[in-house]
């Protein structure tokens, strides 16, 4: 099964559990080292509560947001005004071959549609534009760690955000891989006590194949790990740049 948060609920507790400003902060300058220097315009398209998106600043260059949950928009909204909107990132409200850059972090990996998403953020973008996304997300945890040893053989082989995925249908869509970077997601080791409580209210969905007796079961070990409120290493994602030919 696999399904996704309510994002709406989880707006509220959103950036005090994603790192905060830390994890933003070196989000941001990774999408920033991925944005050729001539754009003018970038859409952070799944943005969120605005945390990443408010620090995509360089001069001269415009910032917008799109993101699918009330909740998460009216945080973001309260950061940047109205450049940001309520929309799917399957139908965004730009024209085609409007935007010099477009990012999404931490929004394919939750998306089984991932493959529309590419497709709707090459149409937006100018030929020479660059599509910045996170992919392999829950990869980027494989930090070998007693926590990630216990998730390890239930994980699932074919994220939605693997990375021979989305080149895949970027390729179709006209975009080539030109970068990549890296950031660490501060604050988001994991320990043995919170990753029970999440797995046990189903955070894990996109990312763990688990049925109910396998959650309990793991739940039950990962209680038993030492320090259980310690977390373990940061672990560290990585941003694919894919450019629009022409
Ligand atoms: C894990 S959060 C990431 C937020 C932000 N990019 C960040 O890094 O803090 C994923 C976001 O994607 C949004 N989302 C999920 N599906 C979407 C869709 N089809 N269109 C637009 N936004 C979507 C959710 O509402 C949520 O705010």
């Amino acid at each position: 099964m696999s399904h996704m948060l309510d994002y709406d609920v989880e707006a509220a507790r959103y950036d005090a559990t994603r790192g905060g400003v830390p994890r933003a902060r070196a989000a941001a300058r990774a999408i920033l080292a991925l944005v050729p220097e001539r754009a003018r315009t970038l859409l952070d398209v799944g943005c969120g509560t605005g945390l990443v998106t408010e620090r995509l600043v360089r001069p001269g260059l415009r910032v917008f947001g799109v993101d699918a949950s009330a909740g998460m928009l009216s945080a973001a909204a309260r950061r940047m005004g109205p450049v940001v909107a309520l929309g799917d990132c399957r139908g965004l409200p730009f024209a085609d071959e409007s935007l010099d850059a477009v990012s999404a972090v931490w929004l394919l990996h939750l998306l089984p549609y991932a493959p529309a998403v590419v497709a709707e953020c090459a149409r937006v973008l100018r030929p020479g534009g660059v599509f910045v996304a996170t992919v392999d997300k829950d990869a980027g945890h494989d930090v070998d760690s007693d926590v990630d040893a216990l998730l390890a053989p239930y994980r699932v082989t074919r994220a939605h955000d693997a990375e021979p995925r989305i080149t895949a249908v970027a390729s179709e869509h006209g975009l080539r891989r030109a970068g990549e970077a890296r950031f660490t997601g501060h604050g988001q080791g994991r320990s043995p006590a919170g990753t029970a409580a999440a797995v046990s209210r189903g955070y894990f969905a996109s990312a763990l194949a688990l049925d109910e007796a396998e959650s309990g079961a793991l739940v039950r070990r990962l209680e038993r790990l030492p320090d259980p409120d310690v977390p373990r290493a940061d672990p560290v994602y990585r941003l694919l740049a894919l450019r629009k030919e022409g």
